[in-house]
């Protein structure tokens, strides 16, 4: 079946490198603008586990959805205004949190990314307009600046929902591990051939892991190798050593997700699922791992 039009013109898109000079200017103010980890992350989502941008996206537009219901109602303008306000306002976190996550993307996905907001802000616009329109008593007019608002925020929606499930950024990338990992416990080999203190790569199957071999200890950290993130490798990540509780932690070396290679937990985004951890054991003196959940 050939790939629909509007489909495919995202497709080239994603390849447009004449838009690099705004894109790499956004991306370094994004960076800029929301420089504080704690913010970053609680605008990413890393608290609740899912990114925060999808689920504030709904307020806006079920606010002025409801309004363009509304305004087919005789007699609803104060409350069609009332919605249409209320949207702008639900547009400001929602705008910040995409800002955030733009920050953290790979180029394609930056230049989606890039017409996605410019949609969104120019529907805010509209928005604003409109309701300064309804308020001054002109609804002819607001009315018609809120439909034109909400058709280019159905752009903007199309633009999000290519960047989400044909880019998968927000995705899950190692959600596919524990269905490629066979249940059981796997052989990594000998336990004395592990460099200690330092990061390395094996392969569970066909699946990467990243392996710690602690050097004080004679503890075995096994994670997913692949971020869940965007994939970064994170056996060519920063090893630390963490905050009392987290145990050590690996930083990716692409975006600089953190996790605690002791359980794979999120400690600083823009990751918000958890890396699978691998539970060991050492048997004879090889190690072995077992994937919680595998199969
Ligand atoms: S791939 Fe983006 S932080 Fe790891």
């Amino acid at each position: 079946m050939k790939t629909l039009a509007p489909v495919a013109a995202i497709d080239a898109l994603e390849d447009a490198t004449w838009l690099d000079p705004v894109v790499e200017f956004e991306h370094r103010l994004s960076r800029a603008i929301f420089k504080p980890q704690w913010l970053r992350d609680l605008l990413h989502g890393v608290p609740q586990g899912h990114p925060l941008h999808p689920p504030l996206v709904q307020v806006p537009l079920g606010a002025w959805f409801s309004a363009a219901f509304l305004d087919l109602v005789p007699g609803s303008e104060e409350a069609s205004r009332r919605l249409v306000g209320a949207g702008v306002v639900a547009a400001v976190p929602a705008i910040a949190a995409g800002y955030t996550d733009y920050g953290d993307l790979h180029e394609q996905q930056m230049r989606v990314g890039l017409v996605h907001a410019a949609a969104n802000l120019t529907a805010v616009g509209l928005y604003s307009v409109s309701w300064l329109a309804r308020r001054s008593g002109r609804h002819g007019l607001g009315k018609t600046l809120s439909f034109a608002g909400l058709s280019v925020a159905g752009v903007g929606g199309f633009l999000g929902g290519h960047l989400s499930f044909r880019q998968a950024a927000g995705a899950n990338h190692v959600e596919d591990v524990p269905h490629r990992v066979a249940p059981g416990w796997h052989s990594l080999g000998p336990v004395d051939e592990l460099p200690t203190g330092t990061l390395t790569r094996r392969t569970v199957g066909d699946v990467p892991v990243t392996v710690l071999r602690q050097e004080s200890s004679d503890a075995v950290f096994v994670i997913a190798d692949l971020c869940s993130h965007l994939s970064g490798p994170l056996h060519e990540g920063e090893l630390t050593t963490g905050a009392p509780g987290e145990g050590p932690c690996v930083t990716c070396p692409w975006h600089g997700s953190t996790f605690s290679l002791r359980d794979g937990a999120v400690v600083n985004g823009p990751a918000t699922a958890p890396q699978p951890s691998f539970a060991t054991r050492v048997v004879d003196g090889r190690l072995e791992v077992s994937l919680p959940g595998a199969g």
